[in-house]
């Protein structure tokens, strides 16, 4: 069976094209590259023995997508990553996420209705709760205004997909990932974004190696035990499992409803810091580290109540937090290497 993965050449695209080549599944990728490089390709082959086919195509652009789907009316379903994702960079450049987000996952859309293709995967993100009430948040949370365009288009995106699944049968679920770190274990794939990283492992590994002078710790004055913001990390191999498992529940027709959400995250909350603890641990190394003002958009505290996912997909998180900064140093130790 075919699957169209966009954005197949980011971080957590690249490790569901290589589980789902690992379950026997055909992978056609598009990427724009605005925040991957074409080395993933080999990266991938490296892992699976097999290429993916590769389209770079901005799915901004409609003309170009309904080519592409022209060619390939034998897809048996669609994981769409492509997206802007860093929260902090969205509250700097809203229309730019607007613009990305939306005119992308509706040119996606509109091909599927156009073409008849009904499975839908949705990469969402616990940002669609805003500060969530009760800690660990369940898929049952109300849907507060979101803190940042990031999480906006995040919402809204899931609105589109409901609204779509109106008036065409598609079959949809929206996977809501908490915070998605680590690497493959082989070494051959990883996080890597363009210039100077948004998110917070990869800021720390780069520190690590000397790239970046310290880490900056956005806020010391939050409701949570240090202080400092605690989030759910989730291992991208993990995640990468649960979207070969939605994409199988759709494809064997197990759904109940058309659009359904799940929570994807690992169910314990760590601070900043206790997170750099345990990659100082990890790495053997010291981290330089600035505490600095709070980052706009950010919620205090985020972590994940994984009952639905794991009752209706079987699905559940099988690595530690140790294994997640353990592999994302190794990734970021090999990457340099090879770039050196
Ligand atoms: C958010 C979403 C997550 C989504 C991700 C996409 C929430 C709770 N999570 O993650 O689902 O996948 O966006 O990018 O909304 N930090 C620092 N210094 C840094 C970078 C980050 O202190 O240089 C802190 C942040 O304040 C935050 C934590 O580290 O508390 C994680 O930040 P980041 O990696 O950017 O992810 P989120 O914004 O939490």
């Amino acid at each position: 069976m075919k699957i169209l993965v966009t954005g197949g050449l980011g971080f957590i695209g690249s490790h569901t094209v290589v589980a789902l080549q690992q379950k026997g599944y055909e992978v056609v990728i598009i990427d724009d590259l605005s925040n991957a490089s074409v080395d993933v390709v080999q990266g991938i082959k490296a892992i699976t023995g097999v290429q993916p086919t590769f389209y770079q195509i901005d799915l901004r652009e409609k003309q170009a997508v309904f080519d592409f789907f022209e060619q390939h009316t034998d897809l048996a379903g669609v994981i769409h990553f492509a997206a802007s994702k860093a929260v902090g960079e969205s509250m700097a450049k809203p229309l730019l996420y607007y613009e990305n987000n939306f005119f992308s996952l509706i040119n996606v859309l509109s091909a599927l209705q156009h073409y008849g293709i009904k499975k839908f995967l949705f990469s969402s993100s616990c940002t669609v709760y805003g500060q969530g009430e009760v800690m660990p948040i369940t898929e049952e949370e109300s849907i507060k205004s979101a803190l940042s365009p990031y999480g906006n288009t995040k919402q809204v995106g899931e609105e589109i997909i409901v609204d779509l699944a109106k008036v065409f049968p598609l079959q949809a679920v929206l996977l809501r990932y908490f915070n998605p770190i680590g690497a493959h274990e082989s070494g051959h794939i990883g996080e890597s974004p363009l210039g100077v990283p948004y998110n917070l492992i990869p800021y720390i590994t780069q520190t690590a190696v000397g790239i970046r002078e310290y880490l900056s710790i956005y806020g010391q004055d939050y409701d949570t035990p240090d202080g400092t913001c605690v989030r759910d990390y989730i291992h991208v191999v993990d995640l990468a499992d649960a979207h070969v498992r939605a994409m199988e529940y759709l494809i064997q027709e197990k759904n109940q409803q058309q659009v359904e959400a799940f929570n994807v995250g690992n169910g314990q909350g760590y601070s900043v810091l206790e997170l750099l603890h345990s990659f100082e641990r990890v790495s053997g190394l010291k981290i330089n580290y600035k505490i600095v003002e709070r980052r706009p958009g950010d919620v205090d505290k985020a972590w994940a109540n994984t009952d639905k996912i794991q009752r209706v997909l079987g699905w559940k998180p099988t690595k530690t937090l140790d294994d997640m900064l353990a592999s994302a140093w190794k990734w970021e130790q090999k990457s340099r290497n090879n770039n050196n």
